[in-house]
């Protein structure tokens, strides 16, 4: 398959999120759900007062936003346009694209994307997505801005182009490698307010796929994690295709591994068949692995057993991704460390809850169809007052998975072994297996699959847990609609909330509702003039989008949502390009902050502790941005958004 820029973003689409679910975890029978009751009868604004039971005690009618405080920007359907457009009032400001030097003396990007491989390592990756900025102590004005790059397009090499129909070169694969993975760049306001890169900084580092790191937790050293290359079990090479982030109250950054299946293949279908730790991922079993075919060129990528290697030769390699990795970004020379604690799976994004008391908990969601959300509890509190004691509290704790009940109750089901039928005489020995195959052990606990869990962010003050659920155009197929995930063939998804029993991040229980649901407005009409269908309708109270992917939400509350759908596609025509918005948690107003360039995805956003400068990243432009001359090849892009009055970003 030659994949070109023009049809590139829709394969990778098309094949990130195939629904693999095979449990058949209980679900609520649409036919005994009012809700979904009214939706089949058009009746969406009945089903919005059922959806928004006010288990939280929001008033649903108070409609005017207190914390908006910007003039909203229009959608923009232009399928040429390609910048970036904020409020009156604000700048948008490209600041660090995919080639710009990262670690001090690397060279200049070349516009012909003629810089090799080791060059590449040196430099930004591409698809720039979760982003932190960690502010040096007391600073507003300096810090450490840290992302990820999730994977790479064809305007990556000189020819655009990808052909998995052969063997890879492996000068191709080596920078595709190079290209993915983590920046770590030093950033400072100069004396004319301006932000600027610190070039020569010795903290400015790039992480990619060939990077030393080290296992820790429950599975380091175990069989299942050693290779022909590594015996230990303990050591592996890189990160793979970093998608959200989060960071740790110890000032450490936390980069998930997403959609890492795409990158392996295990030819032995016999053995493809009963092997959940690859089947239950999604693993490609023939042709070549779906993103790259790095494995004709690369055979750590290659998982198909080879009995005459040591350890089946790579076979076990694909256990070595699907982790939250831990990053030091204030000690360049520290090895990232894979948390395995914490779960194997599509991990999207983590954000914590934590309390005075030190207790904490990381939540992460599983971005695939029918997949599920979790939590993980560590089982000591983090100490202000002592460092060193909270180096390794994500290598000892408890991993829960979602249930959510239709009565607006929740549980959270503990993934520990010997609880929950996770026993050896079903197939789980030990809690390495349980991480392992956190999946299978989530089907078996009972979790509720939901329509592909993106970002979790945790309201400052209520505490509040808010998750996107993107979208699910197979909801309704392999599994039913129930109360969480109420709509079939769900193009435009939802956002839900929960609040944890007494607030605490160690409760079992939990009450929930649903935020919104994404899509037009009732009444909407399409290019035709006919109506929208129901299907397509939301429940927002503002200004609409589709998909809700990353999320963030500021010290005074305003909730930020990121989007990411296909911008091409009939049924989001009328949401233009991806976007950024900006929600009022008690009167759920939502209004549009920002539009970007055709083609991109808008995600990462972090900001500075007095929210007067925020960042975040384009995220494969279509046509020229950030050069935006309809010429140059498109970069993903940092942007700097500042209040041209210097105020808070959302007043
Ligand atoms: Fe990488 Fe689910 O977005
Ligand atoms: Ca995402
Ligand atoms: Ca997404």
């Amino acid at each position: 398959m030659k994949l070109t820029p023009q049809d590139f973003h829709d394969a990778m689409e098309a094949h990130d999120n195939v629904s693999i679910n095979p449990s058949r975890n209980p679900h609520f029978n649409s036919l005994t759900n009012p809700a979904r009751r009214s939706l089949l009868k058009g009746g969406v604004g009945l089903a919005a007062l059922v959806f928004f039971g006010g288990s939280m005690g929001i008033s649903r009618d108070a409609f005017a936003s207190t914390l908006l405080g910007f003039k909203g920007v229009p959608v923009q359907v232009d399928p040429a346009f390609d910048t970036v457009v904020v409020p009156e009032g604000y700048s948008a400001v490209p600041f660090f694209s995919w080639g710009d030097p990262v670690e001090a003396g690397a060279p200049q990007w070349k516009p012909d994307a003629s810089d090799d491989w080791q060059v590449q390592e040196r430099q930004a990756g591409d698809n720039h997505d979760g982003m932190e900025f960690f502010p040096f102590e007391g600073r507003q004005d300096h810090g450490l801005l840290v992302m990820n790059h999730e994977y790479i397009n064809p305007p990556l090499h000189p020819s655009n182009q990808i052909d998995q129909s052969k063997p890879r070169p492996l000068s191709e694969v080596r920078k595709e490698q190079a290209a993915h993975g983590v920046s770590i760049i030093e950033v400072r306001k100069d004396a004319s307010g301006q932000w600027q890169r610190v070039m020569d900084s010795r903290y400015n580092r790039r992480i990619s796929t060939l990077t030393p790191m080290r296992i820790a937790g429950p599975l380091a050293g175990h069989d299942q994690m050693k290779t022909a290359a590594d015996e230990t079990g303990e050591q592996v090479f890189g990160t793979l295709n970093n998608c959200g982030s989060g960071f740790t109250p110890w000032g450490t950054y936390l980069t998930c591994e997403e959609n890492w299946h795409n990158y392996f293949i295990n030819r032995d279908t016999a053995d493809y068949a009963k092997r959940i730790s690859h089947k239950r991922y999604g693993m490609a079993s023939s042709g070549t692995s779906k993103n790259y075919a790095w494995e004709t060129a690369d055979p750590r990528f290659n998982a198909t057993p080879d009995p005459k290697q040591a350890h089946g030769g790579y076979v076990n390699e694909p256990h070595r991704f699907g982790w939250i990795v831990e990053i030091d970004p204030f000690d360049p020379s520290s090895k990232p460390i894979k948390r395995t604690a914490m779960g194997r799976f599509c991990h999207e994004s983590v954000a914590h809850m934590q309390l005075e008391d030190g207790s904490l908990a990381f939540y992460s969601g599983d971005d695939s169809k029918d997949e599920y959300i979790y939590k993980f509890v560590p089982s000591k509190r983090f100490d202000a007052a002592n460092p060193k004691a909270n180096r390794n509290l994500l290598d000892d704790g408890v991993l829960y998975v979602a249930r959510f009940d239709a009565d607006g109750t929740g549980q959270w089901l503990a993934l520990v072994h010997g609880q929950n039928g996770l026993i050896a005489d079903n197939g789980f020995s030990s809690q390495a297996e349980v991480l392992l195959n956190t999946r299978a052990a989530a089907d078996l606990a009972g979790a509720t699959p939901m329509d592909r869990p993106e970002w979790v962010a945790v309201h400052p003050q209520t505490r509040d847990v808010y998750v996107t659920l993107t979208n699910n155009d197979g909801r309704g197929n392999k599994k039913p609609v129930d109360k969480a995930n109420p709509r079939p063939h769900n193009l435009h998804g939802q956002i839900i909330r929960f609040s944890e029993q007494g607030a605490k991040p160690g409760a079992t229980q939990f009450k929930w509702e649903l935020f919104l649901l994404a899509g037009e407005q009732m009444g909407a009409k399409d290019a035709q003039g006919k109506p929208v269908p129901a299907n397509l309708i939301g429940t927002i109270n503002g200004d609409i989008f589709s998909s809700p992917d990353g999320l963030n939400i500021d010290e005074f509350g305003r909730i930020w949502i990121q989007t990411d759908f296909d911008d091409e596609v009939p049924e989001m025509q009328a949401m233009g390009c991806n976007q950024l918005l900006c929600a009022d948690p008690s009167t759920r107003e939502v209004r549009r902050f920002l539009v970007g360039p055709r083609g991109c995805e808008i995600t990462g956003l972090t900001r500075s502790p007095d929210n007067r400068t925020m960042w975040i990243n384009v995220q494969h432009p279509g046509i020229s941005y950030p050069a935006s001359d309809g010429k140059t090849r498109p970069r993903s892009t940092t942007v700097i958004i500042t209040k041209n009055d210097g105020g808070i970003i959302g007043t």
